[in-house]
């Protein structure tokens, strides 16, 4: 495991964040709650592993970081990062005490694991907040336990991308029908991965234009799957001129650039008919 001693910094930077927290906690609370893991294979590619010397400071440093999704407590450190839980869940590393993050972040909203809310775009839906963050999940329809056809593992997750053009409801409800959702990457790393997979394959092809799991919800746009944002206007994730402002286009696709081949996110109504990505998120995190 990675070791960094950098106590002094740490602790003038986490009297810091002791600060910074209490009022960010305002907006997005958090709640860790205790978790079994075996921490042993986990280097510093997956987590953060820093030298502190109480629990509070070690859970402010993994809230601070915004993505990750556990945290380990030792007698000589602080490990902290997202890591993909089914890989670490099993015997507790002993000497360290580990906590996950079970709340589901819903632009300014946070949601409680196990907790069912309406779907905002879809009346007949809901949509379930999990350890793998808010997902369409249906009665008598199990989430996926193996990457199967028609789904193909990639670097970005288990996925299985259909052409046929359904409106976003549609797509919500035939991604949920299959155990799975539609694409909502958790990560900006895994958003580039599935953008350069689709200039891959779909170049500037209108064949590229996928629904994705991202809304606008309380004036502001966030991934479904665990809140995070696209970015600033027309900047990061969104396509030089997007979004466009407009009743009703509240939905997201993926769209290439005109001229570059370049596939960015572009708004849309959502009851556009788009082919479809679903993604198979008990898979993944
Ligand atoms: C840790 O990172 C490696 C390399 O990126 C990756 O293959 C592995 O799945 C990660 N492990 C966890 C538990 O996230
Ligand atoms: C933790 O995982 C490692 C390999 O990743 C394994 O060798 C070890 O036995 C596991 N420890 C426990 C307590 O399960
Ligand atoms: C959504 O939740 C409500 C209330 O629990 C339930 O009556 C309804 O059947 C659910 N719909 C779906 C599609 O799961
Ligand atoms: C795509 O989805 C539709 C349902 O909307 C389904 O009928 C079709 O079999 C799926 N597969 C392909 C390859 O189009
Ligand atoms: C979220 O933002 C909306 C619009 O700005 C506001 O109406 C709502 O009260 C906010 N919710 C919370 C929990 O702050
Ligand atoms: C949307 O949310 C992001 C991240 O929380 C924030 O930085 C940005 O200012 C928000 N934009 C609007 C228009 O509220």
């Amino acid at each position: 495991m990675l070791k960094m001693s950098v106590r002094a910094t740490v602790v003038a930077v986490s009297l810091m964040f002791l600060l910074d927290f209490c009022a960010s906690t305002e907006n997005i609370p958090r709640k860790w709650a205790a978790f079994s893991a075996n921490i042993t294979s986990l280097s510093r590619y997956n987590v953060s592993d820093v030298d502190v010397k109480a629990e509070i400071l070690c859970s402010i440093l993994a809230t601070k970081d915004g993505k990750a999704n556990l945290f380990c407590f030792g007698p000589k450190s602080c490990v902290f990062g997202h890591v993909y839980l089914p890989d670490v869940e099993g015997e507790q590393t002993p000497g360290y005490n580990c906590y996950y993050s079970e709340v589901c972040l819903r632009d300014n909203e946070t949601v409680h694991e196990g907790e069912k809310i309406p779907d905002t775009f879809c009346p007949n839906l809901n949509l379930t907040c999990t350890k793998r963050g808010l997902v369409n999940l249906a009665n008598g329809v199990p989430p996926l336990t193996s990457c199967t056809p028609p789904f193909v593992q990639h670097p970005f997750g288990c996925m299985y991308f259909n052409q046929t053009h359904m409106t976003l409801c549609d797509a919500k409800a035939y991604c949920q029908s299959l155990g799975a959702q539609v694409a909502s990457p958790t990560t900006h790393d895994k958003y580039l991965a599935l953008m350069t997979y689709l200039n891959a394959n779909y170049g500037s092809s209108s064949q590229g234009m996928f629904w994705l799991g991202v809304y606008y919800i309380n004036g502001n746009w966030s991934y479904e799957s665990n809140g995070r944002w696209p970015g600033p206007d027309g900047q990061y994730e969104w396509l030089y001129n997007q979004p466009n402002y407009g009743n009703g286009r509240d939905c997201v696709y993926t769209s290439y650039q005109e001229g570059s081949s370049f596939f960015a996110l572009v708004n849309y109504y959502c009851d556009y008919g788009l082919a479809v990505i679903c993604h198979a998120w008990n898979l993944e995190i």
